[in-house]
């Protein structure tokens, strides 16, 4: 057999067949074909006990070359595929920078959230600090420790959901007042605020939510006094209604507080003049407060002849319907987009 002429035309063929390949699996096939155990070329091996001794070296060295050519061959084509796979992937993802970008759809801080933060941060900026506590709480906490015992006429005034005979969801955020002076065990000063989730057995209408939120306040010193209550919470009215509001306190009755009032605002509408939301009387109530109790004080360990206190129970709520004109408390619970971002700020 002429070997060499054998191999030109498996050279010529596998040239040929290599032009063609498509993908590596193509290329596979094609490297089986040639260099495999079943190729042709392998087989001429077989022609090797014909020879004379002499010769045999040659031969094999000659089919050895054909097949480390071949496969370089095999391999260079290899790597030019892959080379032109990449530039197709390339090609396909592409980016046109050009084209408009997707429209995201970006959320806001809810508005409720949004008021907490900045009176927590008026009141960060006064020393005080915040404080948290459960919404599942004891009855005792709730309203026995806040002088609210059993059969106490004022229960009324906070319809609620129990879970059990002493369990139940908090109906104001006054409890942390209790759990934070226990907490500090009667010796040092108490300087809180609470802001919170609280729960009413109330039927949701425009201005009732069986679910809604407070920011509650203490502070307990022994020189605390009733005309401290009234400054901080003028800056609570200014930081809320405009530099310009002014207060007024009327009197009131919690169980928890002594003497107990009611904190009204000057109408940024009219200022103060009187208008339709004021009803004429240049006012807005927007709170409640009152010196801590000192029954309240004695129950959580603090001695009345030591400390004084002044509390207040800000509805979250109110805040934002008085001062952005809302006029259904559900729209801050029925997640409609177009009322939620009219708050982005
Ligand atoms: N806990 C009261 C309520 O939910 C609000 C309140 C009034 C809180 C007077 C106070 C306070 O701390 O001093 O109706």
């Amino acid at each position: 057999m002429d070997l060499k002429k054998q191999i030109e035309t498996l050279e010529k063929a596998l040239k040929e067949e290599l032009k063609s390949v498509k993908n590596q699996a193509d290329l596979q096939n094609v490297k089986a074909k040639f260099i495999g155990k079943k190729a042709e070329l392998s087989s001429f091996m077989k022609h090797m006990k014909d020879l004379p001794n002499d010769e045999k070296p040659l031969f094999g060295q000659s089919i050895n070359k054909a097949k480390g050519r071949f496969n370089e061959l095999i391999e260079a084509r290899k790597e030019a595929l892959r080379q032109e796979e990449i530039n197709k992937k390339l090609a396909q993802e592409t980016i046109d920078v050009t084209l408009d970008a997707p429209d995201f759809s970006v959320g806001t801080r809810h508005i409720l959230n949004q008021i907490i933060e900045e009176i927590e941060d008026l009141f960060i900026g006064m020393g005080y600090q915040i404080k948290e506590g459960p919404e599942i709480e004891s009855d005792e906490m709730n309203f026995e420790k806040l002088n609210l015992p059993k059969d106490h006429p004022a229960r009324d005034m906070q319809d609620s959901l129990y879970i059990s005979e002493d369990t139940l969801l908090r109906t104001h955020t006054s409890p942390v007042q209790v759990r934070t002076m226990l907490e500090y065990g009667g010796k040092r000063p108490v300087k809180i605020i609470c802001p919170g989730k609280v729960y009413r057995r109330d039927d949701d209408d425009a201005t009732h939510s069986h679910q809604f939120m407070q920011i509650e306040g203490l502070v307990v010193d022994n020189d605390t006094t009733m005309s401290d209550l009234k400054g901080t919470l003028l800056e609570v009215a200014r930081k809320m209604f405009g530099p310009d509001r002014e207060i007024r306190l009327r009197p009131s009755y919690f169980p928890f507080t002594e003497p107990s009032v009611e904190v009204d605002v000057t109408c940024a509408n009219c200022d103060g003049a009187g208008c339709n939301i004021c009803k004429q009387s240049g006012y807005i109530e927007i709170l409640g407060a009152g010196m801590v109790n000192n029954k309240v004080l004695k129950d959580s360990g603090y001695d009345p002849e030591v400390y004084q206190g002044f509390a207040f129970g800000i509805g979250v709520e109110r805040m934002a319907m008085l001062k952005y004109g809302i006029e259904d408390i559900r729209h801050f619970y029925t997640n409609d987009l177009r009322f939620n971002k009219q708050f982005n700020r």
